[in-house]
């Protein structure tokens, strides 16, 4: 028997009542009506409260990395808050430019950036293009304009963080970043160094992403903090990776503890203190503040387990199958039930795998027709959507102060034709 929803996985504003949630002050079964399902719904106000407290936590020097979830709306309200964005590929770029996003404002990304991203990041003048290897330091020599460029390096200290390895990055064996141990790190330094216009402001290091325990980013702290001796740099990115709670049971530490430990693990590994320590979360500003809304359509009793099926999947929400990540689920009309029903939650794809939550609690008396939500589900799942089984993408709403705003259209069937070239 499994008690009803911990309110502490809904967006800050979220308010449980009889029958219907509200977020920002707006009905979740209203937006379902206006909207339609799937849909994803934003509560601005936590997405500004995250925003400020990262800014907080690294004395304003935070780029919000853009690939947990992008759209012009979103890029607008990072930096409303006063927060630069780390965009990975061309392609946050050029959304990130369309939006209004200032270049200075922008800090560019990417193991294998193409010589296009490159010369477009530095034609418009990002803040900062985070170096990530020898190949790309031979690009760079040949695009350097005369005003010059601002770079950080990637390094890779050789430490392994505590989570899912598919999104692990600090380790050696890593597509990311320069070897520290190897030496790879000093060699790209003296390259860098070496280009006229280049200007080397700092090291980059990210070390993973859903990390609950502070022990890695120490680690990396220290084995940097030995290569910076008698280096002399502005900056030193910690990159993103701080977790979330996605199910009753888990507990993660606020940004502002995050903070806290890297600022003690710089003093500790001897970084100088003139140096600024920058950070780049993603997941930690927009998880929490995002829900999905699907309505269920099927409910089939087999001999194992009874499954209720739901109007979206793995399409928009790939984190289960990738990475085996759990969720939560509740019924929208029916917040405060307790919850001894234990459905498995999927979606309507053509394979087996298609798996929302594989053990969803839900009250006895949700079926078809309801409103099931699977909250935090801000980060990576409009990001990573596909058009599977050509399943058009969910529309993604903002609210707040009782009102909602689209800010991306659910996508159509005219628009998946549209990229066919005819006969
Ligand atoms: N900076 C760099 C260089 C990164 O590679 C990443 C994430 C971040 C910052 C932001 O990390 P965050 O604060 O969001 O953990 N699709 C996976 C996560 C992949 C993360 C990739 N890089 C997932 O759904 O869990």
């Amino acid at each position: 028997m499994a008690a009803p929803l911990d309110p502490a996985l809904l967006p800050d504003t979220a308010a449980l009542e009889e029958d219907d949630v509200r977020v920002g002050g707006v009905s979740l079964r209203a937006l379902a009506e206006e909207f339609g399902t799937p849909v994803f719904v934003y509560d601005e106000a936590t997405l500004r409260a995250r925003a400020r407290a990262a800014r907080a936590a690294f004395d304003e020097g935070v780029a919000y990395a853009s690939k947990a979830f992008l759209c012009g709306a979103m890029a607008r309200l990072a930096v409303d808050e006063g927060l630069d964005l780390d965009v990975a590929t061309g392609g946050e770029l050029d959304l990130a430019l369309r939006a209004g996003v200032p270049a200075s404002r922008l800090v560019l990304h990417g193991n294998n950036k193409s010589p296009a991203e490159l010369e477009r990041a530095i034609a418009v003048g990002v803040r900062r293009v985070v170096v990530d290897g020898f190949d790309e330091i031979a690009r760079l020599a040949d695009l350097v304009p005369p005003r010059g460029v601002d770079v950080l390096l990637r390094v890779t200290p050789g430490v392994e963080a505590h989570t899912h390895e598919f999104v692990r990055t600090g380790q050696e064996d890593s597509k990311f970043g320069v070897s520290i141990s190897t030496g790879d790190a000093a060699r790209a330094w003296r390259a860098l160094t070496d280009i006229p216009g280049v200007r080397l402001r700092g090291l980059h290091c990210h070390i993973g992403s859903q990390i609950f325990e502070f022990d890695g980013y120490r680690a990396a702290l220290e084995v940097v903090g030995s290569f910076l001796a008698g280096r002399d740099l502005d900056e030193l990115c910690v990159g993103g990776g701080l977790g979330v709670a996605y199910v009753s049971d888990e507990r993660a530490p606020a940004i502002a503890e995050w903070g806290a430990a890297i600022r003690a693990g710089a003093h500790a590994a001897g970084i100088a203190a003139a140096t600024r320590l920058t950070a780049e979360p993603g997941r930690a500003i927009v998880a929490q503040a995002g829900l999905t809304l699907y309505r269920a359509g099927t409910r089939k009793v087999t001999s194992a387990r009874t499954y209720l099926a739901v109007d979206g999947g793995m399409s928009d929400n790939p984190r289960p199958v990738l990475y085996g990540s759990g969720y939560e689920a509740f019924d929208v009309a029916r917040p405060r039930e307790e919850r001894p029903q234990a459905l498995r939650l999927v979606g309507k794809h053509c394979e087996s795998g298609d798996v929302i939550v594989d053990e969803a609690w839900l009250p006895d008396a949700t079926g078809v027709g309801d409103l099931v939500a699977t909250p935090v589900t801000g980060a990576y799942g409009y990001a990573m959507a596909s058009t599977y089984n050509r399943v058009p993408r969910p529309p993604v709403v903002f609210v707040a102060d009782g009102r909602a705003r689209p800010v991306v259209r659910r996508e159509t069937f005219d628009d998946l034709a549209r990229l066919e070239v005819e006969p």
